[in-house]
């Protein structure tokens, strides 16, 4: 069976959506050493990913991949040492066909000879992807490479990235996985992380401990967005209970950035399992509300606005599964404040926004009453 090395979403960090190919040893160990500096280990990311481009276009006389002699000169046994050191875990990538999509070797049919270099070299996660696959079934594909890490003895989370062609949160849980990809690549663009979004709905039947759903790896602190743009990516995600792993990058992130990226209250949501990952409960127009539960009796709520105006999006207690109460305690997440409501969860949101709370039942402790008045438009 699968090791539970996922009973959470994984938290990380991946090279890809900032530096593409324009990577080697020294970023990594930037990486690495910003991943402690900047408090983002601290608020609970581990991985430390390369992703596509760190071999060398052959393999060596033994038919083993190797690292690129140029970019990583020490090797990846010494950049997983030094990763290691930090408190931290180093994941790789291949593709699950003769090249990867940056036509470098991959491990079709060199599954086994793969995995035991990765083994050998400490590695700690493996990102597989799906390029140059011959057309051969992803079924079969996939289960070589989770057989062959299986067979390592190491424990190494297995990340499928198959860009949701062939229903993955049908079958890659059973054979192994520990998340998968539910779509294609995301860009570092609203119409991306919307597009992204829209994809999710239906899928939550098939998350839970050791194998969730992936919408891909987020884009904040990258530049094509504004903060409330990906504020609501990072609420979104979270409440999505994807796995959080981060593409800017870490050894220049501004305040702002690393705030999203690190705020306590909504990690704790995307990282809390309560029984079904968090969905849309309902929509209207532009304006739509995701809820999960929470354990310890609560709900988790982003409003979220993807029009380009400002408006009022609004819920109830009862929408939210709640039980019936004469009041309950509103924590809004981002701005860690605290207030009380007879059932009502509103609030403005920006446009292309969200806003993010945990409602509890019960309103003991908490320090102001909202008023509760029927909210205008959006219920
Ligand atoms: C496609 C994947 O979906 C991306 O996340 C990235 O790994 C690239 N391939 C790398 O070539």
């Amino acid at each position: 069976d699968k090791p539970p090395l996922a009973t959470t979403p994984p938290m990380g960090w991946n090279s890809w959506n900032k530096f593409g190919c324009d990577i080697d040893e020294e970023l990594i160990r930037g990486t690495a050493d910003a991943m402690v500096s900047s408090g983002m280990r601290a608020a609970g990311y581990t991985y430390v990913n390369i992703d596509d481009c760190w071999m060398a276009p052959e393999r060596d006389a033994q038919g083993r991949l190797q690292a690129d002699p140029v970019r990583f000169p020490s090797g990846i046994k010494a950049l997983a040492d030094y990763v290691h050191a930090r408190g931290l875990k180093l994941g790789i990538y291949s593709s699950a066909g003769t090249m990867t999509c940056q036509r470098l070797p991959a491990s079709l049919d060199h599954e086994t000879t793969d995995a035991a270099s990765f083994a050998a070299w400490g590695v700690d996660l493996l990102k597989y992807d799906n390029c140059y696959n011959e057309g051969r079934p992803a079924l079969e594909r996939y289960t070589a490479m989770a057989d062959a890490l299986a067979a390592t003895g190491r424990d190494i989370v297995y990340s499928i990235c198959e860009w949701g062609a062939n229903r993955p949160w049908e079958w890659a849980a059973e054979i192994g996985g520990h998340y998968w990809r539910t779509t294609g690549d995301i860009s570092d663009r609203w119409g991306s992380v919307v597009s992204i979004l829209d994809q999710q709905v239906g899928l939550e039947a098939y998350s839970g401990p050791n194998g969730w759903n992936d919408p891909d790896m987020l884009e904040i602190g990258n530049g094509g967005m504004t903060t409330e743009e990906y504020r609501a990516h990072m609420s979104l995600w979270s409440i999505l209970n994807a796995p959080l792993i981060a593409g800017n990058d870490l050894r220049s992130m501004d305040p702002t950035t690393r705030a999203l990226l690190t705020d306590r209250d909504v990690i704790a949501v995307n990282q809390d399992w309560a029984g079904i990952q968090g969905h849309k409960i309902a929509d209207d127009g532009d304006l739509e509300v995701w809820a999960k539960p929470t354990s310890g009796g609560g709900a988790a709520v982003v409003l979220f606005n993807r029009g380009t105006t400002g408006a009022r999006v609004a819920t109830t207690a009862a929408d939210l599964g709640l039980p019936g109460a004469r009041a309950y305690t509103m924590r809004d997440l981002w701005t860690d404040t605290t207030t009380v409501t007879r059932s009502h969860v509103r609030a403005s949101v920006p446009a292309h926004g969200a806003r993010m709370f945990v409602v509890r039942p019960g309103g003991h402790g908490a320090p102001a009453v909202a008023p509760d008045a029927v909210a205008p438009g959006y219920v």
